[in-house]
C-alpha cells in the first residue's frame, strides 16, 4: 500500500492541527472527515497508512515496561515534594495542582518552568516550556531569579519559554493546536495551563450550562493527555478549589474545599496534588486520590529562587 498523500491535503490536514502520524491515530474518524477536502475513501487509507505506520497495535507487557523507561521525572526544586511524586512531575502524563490562593500553584510552575529545562542528569527534561496563562500572572522576573539560583542563563531560559495569554476558553482549546505545531519542531517538556478551569468557570457559569462546561472541559483535558503522550511531554495544570455548596461533604470535615471540574479533571489527571499554606512561606503537599503514589504529605518552602526545600 501506497501511504503517500498530496501536498494539498498534507497543508489541510496540518491546518486542522494534525501534524503526527499519532495526531491522527489518537483522533476519531468523525474529526478527520471534518477536514476539508478529506474524502471518506482518503480518510479511510489516511488511517490504515497511519495504524501501519506507528505499528499501533498490541504489545507486551515487557514492551510497556521498556517504553516507560522513556519517561522523565522534572524536579519541583523541593527534594521532599519530588520525593512525595515518585522523583518530581512525570512526562507523558497530568499533573494538577489545586489549592487555594496564593498557595503557591503559579510559583511551582514558575519553577517547572526552569527546571524542565536543565540536563536530565540533574531532573530536567532537556527541553523547552509552553505556558498558557489565563490569569495574567506569568512572571519573567521570577523567571530570572530562579534561573540565576539553578545557574542557568536567564536570557536563554525566557527564550526557551512560549507564553500564550487565554481569554476564553475557547481561545484555551485553540492555543492546543498551536502548541503542536510547534511541539513538531523543536523538543519541549512541559506544558503548564494555569489556571486550566478557570476560563471554563466564567463562560459557563449559569444554571444550565453545567453540562456543557464539563464536555468542553473534557475534550481540552483529553486532548492535553494526548499532547503529552505524543511528545512525551509532562502536562501541569493549576485548579481552583471551592467550597462543598451544601455541606454534604459532612459537618466534621476539617477542609470541605474541593478541586473544580469534578469527574473530568479527576479522571484526566493522572497525580493530583493538594496544596495548602503552612508556617510563613511554607506550603504542603499531599496527593489526592492518586491509584499509584501513598496519600503522604511533603512540606516545602517558596523563596525568591522558588520552591525550596524546608528550612526546619
Ligand atoms: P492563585 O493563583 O491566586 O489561586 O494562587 P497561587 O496558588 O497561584 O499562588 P502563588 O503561587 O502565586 O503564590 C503566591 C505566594 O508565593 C505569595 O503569597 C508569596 O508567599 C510567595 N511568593 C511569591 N513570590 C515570592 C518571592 O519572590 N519570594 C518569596 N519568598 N515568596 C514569594
Ligand atoms: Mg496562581
Amino acid at each position: 500500500m501506497e501511504c503517500r498523500i498530496n501536498n494539498f491535503l498534507f497543508l489541510r490536514m496540518k491546518e486542522a492541527g494534525f501534524h503526527t502520524i499519532s495526531s491522527i491515530i489518537m483522533t476519531t474518524k468523525k474529526n478527520l472527515l471534518a477536514v476539508k477536502g478529506l474524502s471518506e475513501a482518503k480518510v479511510d487509507k489516511v488511517r490504515e497508512c497511519a495504524y501501519k505506520i506507528s505499528n499501533s497495535s498490541f504489545i507486551s507487557g515487557l514492551e510497556v515496561r521498556e517504553r516507560r523507561k522513556n519517561l522523565i521525572h522534572i524536579t519541583t526544586g523541593s527534594s521532599a515534594l519530588d520525593e512525595l511524586l515518585g522523583g518530581g512531575i512525570e512526562t507523558s502524563s497530568i499533573t494538577e495542582v489545586f489549592g487555594e490562593f496564593r498557595s503557591g500553584k503559579t510559583q511551582l510552575a514558575h519553577t517547572l518552568c526552569v527546571t524542565a529545562q536543565l540536563p536530565k542528569s540533574v531532573n530536567g527534561a532537556e527541553g523547552r516550556v509552553a505556558y498558557i496563562d489565563t490569569e495574567n500572572c506569568f512572571r519573567p522576573e521570577r523567571i530570572v531569579e530562579i534561573a540565576e539560583r539553578f545557574e542557568l542563563d536567564p536570557e536563554e531560559v525566557l527564550d526557551n519559554i512560549l507564553v500564550a495569554r487565554a481569554y476564553t476558553s475557547e481561545h484555551q482549546i485553540e492555543l492546543l493546536v498551536h502548541i503542536a505545531a510547534k511541539m513538531v519542531e523543536e523538543t519541549f517538556g512541559l506544558l503548564i495551563v494555569d489556571s486550566a478551569t478557570a476560563l471554563f468557570r466564567v463562560d459557563y457559569s449559569g444554571r444550565g450550562e453545567l453540562s456543557e462546561r464539563q464536555q468542553k472541559l473534557n475534550r481540552f483535558m483529553s486532548q492535553l493527555l494526548k499532547l503529552s503522550e505524543q511528545f512525551n511531554l509532562a502536562v501541569f495544570i493549576t485548579n481552583q478549589v471551592m467550597s462543598t455548596p451544601d455541606g454534604s461533604a459532612g459537618m466534621f470535615v476539617v477542609d470541605p474545599k474541593k478541586p473544580v471540574g469534578g469527574h473530568v479533571i479527576a479522571h484526566a489527571s493522572t497525580t493530583r496534588i493538594m496544596l495548602r499554606k503552612g508556617r510563613g512561606e511554607q506550603r504542603v503537599a499531599k496527593i489526592y486520590d492518586s491509584p499509584m503514589l501513598a496519600e503522604n504529605e511533603a512540606t516545602f518552602e517558596v523563596s525568591s529562587g522558588g520552591v525550596i526545600d524546608a528550612k526546619d
